[in-house]
């Protein structure tokens, strides 16, 4: 008996300990200084309750058995992840986090499955099927079969072997499905029986429902609108996580599945903010302005050289930087600070225009110039820059394309209209440095490059930032 108490004792303060160390990872995490700290702070709860569960957990005063499979299935997985991890480039990263993400999705809901069949019979007896226990496991398989099928076609987008799938009654399609689950989990409570085998094979025909929903609401969302369904399959993870927490009373997974699935419905909810979308149709995946990919457009586009590009800069009193994510492939975050120290100590004030989505992953361009040690004072939210710009004498576009696309305010028929841009036009003169006149992620035309006040700068934006920076420095 004491000896009973003293392992849950252990146990319960164990979670209580990883449970804090995710909420202060995650708060760590808001600044990109503390990051770093933060996510080995978290991990570390991860570690710890994973150990104490395997040592200290107890059901029916039985320990854990088949410890030798779990810990193989901890080794394996830890070493194929960390493997992936250290390879993968910067730029393939929201590919990643999406198929991590749909891991843990599928994890939830092979919990769901794995516990239905084991519903006792004396809870069955007590309160039938409409109890929280049957709740938690229906919702778990529901959310995170959404969340692992919608991960695999978010990952499938982002890598490029997925094109989008739009049909007109998608919308309607997806509400009736969704409606049906809901409907499902309902029936499933409210049936009587004595023994749960009668009613297991219903999950699988849940389960299948859940993939086919999972698909058909990422498969239409277009380029653009992606780090938003991301950050609400996030957050399908995390209550999926939860309520795995809920089933068996395991305070650390209740804490670590609803911080992730708090944090992901903010970000969810910042980013349809930011993207002018709203969350009905990021549920039911109807997005945008629904139009075709634009590519008859075009006109007559200048070019500038280096020289003149930097004399424009130096004699500037302002100038912006837009980075996008050609600015991380070329790996020109280094350079790019250099130039702008350079110009700052010619008198030149200088700050960088963030969009919220600008390259691939929430936060990118933060991370990226946070590497390079810019000062996070000179990274200027979107919205809070637009209104500076008509006093802007230079805009640098380094890289980015669709978050400075003015078809997001001109043309309804856009798949990206209604997305607030940095308005790049307003500024006095534009530089876009970029290889070619290659599309962005959402594969439209931009006339910002074919605008009066636009002179592009094509090469790789690291070798055109080298060539600046020795061209500002020899003047
Ligand atoms: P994009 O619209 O993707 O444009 C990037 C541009 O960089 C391309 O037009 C490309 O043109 C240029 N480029 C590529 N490699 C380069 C290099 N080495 N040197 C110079 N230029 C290079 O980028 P953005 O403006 O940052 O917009 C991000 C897009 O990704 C948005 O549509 C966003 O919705 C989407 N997205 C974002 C996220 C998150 S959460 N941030 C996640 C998924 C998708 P060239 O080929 O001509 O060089």
């Amino acid at each position: 008996m004491m000896d009973q108490i003293t392992t849950s004792g252990i146990l319960e303060i164990t979670y209580v300990i990883a449970s804090v160390l995710f909420i202060l990872g995650l708060k760590m995490l808001s600044h990109p200084e503390t990051a770093r700290r933060g996510n080995f702070l978290a991990a570390i709860g991860m570690i710890l309750a994973i150990i104490a569960t395997i040592l200290f957990h107890k059901k029916d005063g039985q320990p854990i058995h088949n410890i030798v499979w779990i810990l193989a299935a901890i080794i394996i997985g830890t070493l194929i992840g960390w493997a992936i991890a250290k390879r993968v480039k910067m730029t393939a990263m929201p590919q990643l986090v999406s198929f991590f993400n749909g891991m843990g999705g599928a994890a939830a809901a092979l919990i769901s499955m794995m516990e239905f069949p084991h519903v006792s019979p004396e809870l069955i007896a007590k309160s039938g099927m409409a109890n929280g226990h049957v709740l938690a496991i229906l919702i778990g398989l529901m959310i995170g079969t959404v969340s692992w099928a919608g991960s695999m076609i978010a990952f499938g987008k982002l890598d490029g072997w997925i094109g989008d799938m739009r049909i007109k009654a998608m919308k309607y399609v997806n509400l009736t499905i969704l409606t049906f689950l809901i409907g499902f989990i309902a029936f499933i409570m409210t049936r009587k029986v004595t023994a749960i085998a009668e009613l297991t094979p219903l999950i699988y025909i849940m389960f299948a429902v859940a993939v086919v929903y999972g698909v058909l609401f990422v498969m239409p969302i277009g380029g653009a609108d992606m780090p938003v369904v991301i950050s609400l399959l996030n957050s399908f993870t995390g209550v999926a996580a939860a309520m795995g927490g809920f089933l068996y009373n395991n305070q650390a997974m209740l804490t670590g599945g609803i911080l992730v699935g708090s944090a992901g419905t903010i970000l969810t909810i910042l980013m349809c903010k930011a993207m002018n979308r709203s969350l009905l149709n990021v549920i039911v995946g109807v997005f945008g302005g629904g139009g075709q990919a634009n590519t008859d457009e075009g006109g007559t586009i200048k070019e500038i050289s280096i020289s003149d590009a930097a004399v424009l800069l130096s004699y500037s009193k302002k100038v912006v930087i837009v980075p996008g994510y050609g600015l991380a492939v070329a790996q020109a975050q280094h350079i790019c600070h250099e130039l702008d120290k350079l110009l700052e100590e010619k008198g030149v004030e200088v700050k960088y225009a963030i969009h919220p989505v600008a390259g691939r992953m929430p936060g990118h361009m933060n991370v990226l110039l946070a590497e390079a040690d810019v000062p996070y004072d000179k990274l200027i939210e979107s919205d809070e820059i637009n209104p500076d710009l008509p006093n802007t004498d230079v805009l640098v576009v380094i890289g980015a394309n669709d978050v400075v696309n003015p078809a997001a305010e001109d043309n309804p028929t856009s798949p990206i209209y209604g997305m607030p841009i940095i308005k790049a036009r307003d500024a006095k003169n534009v530089i876009v440095m970029k290889r070619g006149m290659g599309k962005g992620y959402a594969a439209i035309e931009n006339m910002l490059f074919f605008n009066e006040k636009t002179r592009m700068l094509f090469g790789d934006a690291k070798g055109t930032l080298q060539a600046l920076v020795s061209e500002v420095k020899n003047m």
